[in-house]
């Protein structure tokens, strides 16, 4: 379809953004972290810049630079980031890439924990973050369009459909992450293949460099967007 602005059919619409994993603090000098380098996030945003969108990108720690044309708002813990999110509402779109930590420590201590002569290990006490996506989902000011992503090693598409109603997104990027991390693996490595799941079905999408999965995406979000009628 022909959409009004040409090469940068997003010109005017503002998009959040989420990258990154997060980081739940244990005590101050140790951390619960996951492999989320932020390269696929970092890359959406940089690919919805280039089709003229106003970006807030609100990354946990990563290594990668800020990308280019985006603003960026660096946060630690999942609760930072849903400040940080909800506090840019109103919004046209909202993409959920953060490899959010599900859980944090009830009480993150003062002190660095130590080792006592016969103790054991320390218990880990947990709580459950809130999760940013669903908030958003379900939000009296919920942007038109928002989209979720959704890591799984087992039942990828099972597992999509669920997290789609129950998070109230327009549709998720299913990542089977069952090859573990590291440069192989999707965390962390080069490439991707995804699955688009929504009420409409599934969408399956060749194996592709993150950076071309960007370009695909945000493609389809300015198409959703159009039809949108924004
Ligand atoms: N998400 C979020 N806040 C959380 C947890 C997840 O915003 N506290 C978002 C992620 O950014 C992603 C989607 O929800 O867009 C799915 O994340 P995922 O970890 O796959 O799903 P969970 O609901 O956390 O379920 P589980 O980890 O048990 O599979
Ligand atoms: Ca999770």
């Amino acid at each position: 379809a022909l959409v009004a602005g040409g090469g940068r059919p997003l010109t005017g619409k503002k998009i959040i953004l989420t990258s990154g994993p997060t980081h739940e603090p244990i005590d101050p000098v140790r951390y619960i972290a996951n492999r989320s380098s932020g390269k696929q996030g970092h890359a959406i945003a940089a690919a919805l810049a280039k089709l003229g969108a106003e970006v807030h990108l609100v990354s946990g720690p990563v290594t990668i630079p800020d990308p280019a044309g985006v603003r960026t708002i660096h946060v630690e813990t999942a609760r930072e980031m849903q400040a940080a999110v909800e506090k840019l509402l109103p919004a046209d779109a909202a993409v959920f890439v953060a490899a959010v930590a599900d859980w944090r420590m009830a009480d993150s201590a003062g002190e660095k924990i130590k080792k006592v002569a016969g103790e054991g290990p320390p218990a880990l006490q947990m709580v459950e973050n809130p999760d940013i996506l669903a908030g958003v989902g379900h939000h009296r000011n919920r942007p038109a369009l928002v989209v979720g992503f959704a890591a799984e090693t087992q039942n990828l598409i099972a597992n999509a459909q669920a997290k789609l109603n129950k998070k109230g997104a327009d549709f998720i990027v299913a990542n089977d992450v069952s090859h573990g991390g590291g440069k192989a693996g999707v965390m962390g490595g080069e490439r991707n293949r995804v699955r688009i799941v929504s009420k409409a079905g599934v969408e399956e999408w060749p194996e592709m460099s993150k950076d071309e999965v960007a370009t695909k995406l945000a493609a389809l979000i300015a198409e959703k967007l159009g039809a949108a009628g924004g």
